[in-house]
């Protein structure tokens, strides 16, 4: 054969893997309201950036007639690219091709982009379409889950790992989204469960639909298991592509710096936080006060909103911002926003990016319901976090500090390494009415007037405690600040802190409350 033959040959064989498992499986996905393997890379990367591996992988399944059966590419894209020309490795399963269920060669060209992105250390992207195991290929497909959840923990906390749903991703499939950093979803698109509708209604006799069951909102709002929630797939890939500007390649680089700039003149810090200290207010209200151009990139904004967590930046550079939310449950702890708040730290502390710590809180939330629900066991993986943590780590307390709560959101002795508390707040064991009612009960019962006694004690109590004075008097806030003045302290401790370098004894790893 000429060269040009051989070239055309070539061409020709690439047209055909192109399509995937043939027009009609291409209109039912387009029909799905989904776009194709393909499309969904040619979105994500920058433009002319792709360059696909393994197009020519068969699968080499021979039982069940499976020799008779040609899948291109065995049902999955991989290769590299870039987004905003950073690099990454990437892979998409081929919901046209055999429902993107996962094989031998399938699961192997998965593994090889995964090594491949471990050992240039560059971020993974996954995008999952599939219906799981496949059937006809019994234990080399759990086989190659396997490999593939070995290797998302061994990847994990050396580079980003981000895995996006859009499609079926069912069975022991959902275990590699559930182990790495980032999991985005899309409304009426993403499907995620370990056990489907049909064997629910076989085993509990009960009927529920794929969405209602692992549906997006299901897993944005209930589960946690989601970290972004788009209402299309495009939306999806922009937060993808936004998300990829805050995280660094790897855990041994910062992220790279943006150009630096100021908060909107029209975000008033002073103006935010009631006079009221019972009313409440939106704590991103006082983020979007600080953060160069008032941005806050907002990660699991509709799971536990008792807790904010997320990036923006202070003078170009990435910072993650732990907050108290005073509109949600007055912003306390519970199981889920401790769990929220606890893995948000460590992939800060993993990945080189200081941690600003925003505080308002009345403490853990009560109730036998968390109780049981092991507030404890939950509570303690963010003090766990909070100990641990290596990077900057800066405090602020806005207005309430109670109890735990004050101990848990980064205090000093946790080692922070800078407290700032607002005049405004209350650094106490609980809030002033329940002190007041426990500490002077007989006072307040032997009273002659016991609702003007609890009024008395209240304040006396409020006078004593509910202030930042009494902690500043025992070094454990460094300095009480004036609003206005939080960005300019923020900005000075993270420049000060930037060489921070501290050591912890030598262990093989800690045993957090998992
Ligand atoms: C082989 C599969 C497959 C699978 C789908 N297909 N899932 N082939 N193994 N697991 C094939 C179908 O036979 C069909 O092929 C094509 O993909 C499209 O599937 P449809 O059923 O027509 O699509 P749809 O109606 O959209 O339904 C999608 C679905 C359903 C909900 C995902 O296919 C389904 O329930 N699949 C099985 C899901 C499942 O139980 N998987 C195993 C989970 S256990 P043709 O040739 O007709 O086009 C598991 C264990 C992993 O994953 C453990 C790891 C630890």
């Amino acid at each position: 054969m000429s060269l040009k033959r051989n070239i055309l040959d070539l061409r020709k064989r690439k047209e055909e893997v192109i399509k995937g498992g043939g027009e009609k499986a291409i209109e039912k996905q387009v029909a799905m309201g989904k776009l194709t393997a393909r499309e969904r890379i040619l979105y994500i990367l920058d433009e002319g950036s792709f360059h696909e591996y393994d197009m020519f992988v068969e699968h080499v399944a021979r039982d069940f007639d499976m020799e008779k059966k040609t899948l291109h590419g065995d049902g999955v894209i991989i290769g590299t690219g870039t987004i905003y020309g950073s690099p990454v490795c990437i892979f998409a399963q081929d919901f046209t091709v055999a429902g993107g269920s996962l094989g031998l060669m399938h699961a192997r060209k998965i593994t090889k982009i995964m090594d491949h992105a471990l050992k240039m250390r560059v971020p993974l992207i996954g995008i999952n379409d599939s219906g799981g195991a496949r059937i006809q290929e019994g234990v080399n497909s759990l086989a190659g889950y396997g490999e593939i959840f070995f290797r998302n923990t061994l990847a994990s906390g050396v580079i980003p790992q981000i895995s996006v749903i859009l499609g079926p991703c069912a069975g022991g499939a959902v275990y590699s989204p559930a182990l790495t950093d980032f999991v985005f979803v899309v409304n009426n698109i993403s499907k995620m469960f370990i056990t489907g509708p049909s064997v629910i209604k076989t085993v509990l006799g009960e009927e529920i639909s794929m969405e209602d069951l692992g549906g997006a909102k299901v897993h944005a709002e209930i589960t946690g298991n989601a970290h972004f929630y788009a209402e299309s797939e495009l939306e999806c890939f922009d937060q993808i592509k936004k998300l990829v500007t805050f995280i660094p390649w790897n855990n041994t680089q910062k992220a790279q710096p943006m150009k630096p700039a100021e908060p909107s003149p029209k975000r008033k810090i002073e103006e935010v936080v009631p006079g009221d200290p019972k009313l409440p207010y939106d704590i991103r209200d006082i983020i979007m006060a600080i953060t160069d151009n008032s941005e806050f990139f907002e990660i699991m904004e509709h799971f536990a909103a008792n807790v904010v967590i997320g990036f923006g930046r202070m003078k170009g550079e990435t910072v993650g911002f732990v907050a108290n939310q005073p509109k949600v449950l007055a912003g306390v702890l519970d199981c889920d926003s401790s769990d929220k708040a606890a893995r948000f730290i460590r992939y800060c502390n993993a990945f080189n990016i200081p941690i600003v710590t925003l505080e308002d809180l009345p403490g853990y939330l009560p109730g036998v319901d968390q109780e049981h629900a092991g507030v404890i066991r939950h509570g303690a993986k963010i003090l766990y976090a909070y100990s641990e943590a290596t990077v900057p780590k800066i405090t602020v307390i806005i207005r309430k500090a109670y109890g735990g709560g004050y101990i848990a959101m980064n205090s000093r002795h946790l080692r922070a390494d800078f407290v700032f508390a607002w005049p405004t707040a209350e650094i106490a064991v609980m809030g002033p009415e329940g002190a007041a009612n426990i500490v002077f009960r007989k006072e307040i019962a032997e009273a002659e007037n016991p609702d003007a006694t609890r009024q008395e004690k209240i304040q006396e109590y409020k006078d004593k405690f509910a202030n930042p004075y009494v902690a500043a008097a025992k070094g454990y806030i460094d300095e009480v600040i004036e609003p206005e003045e939080t960005r300019k302290m923020l900005l000075h401790a993270l420049k000060v802190s930037a060489n921070k370098s501290v050591q912890g004894p030598a262990k093989k790893h800690g045993i957090p409350p998992f």
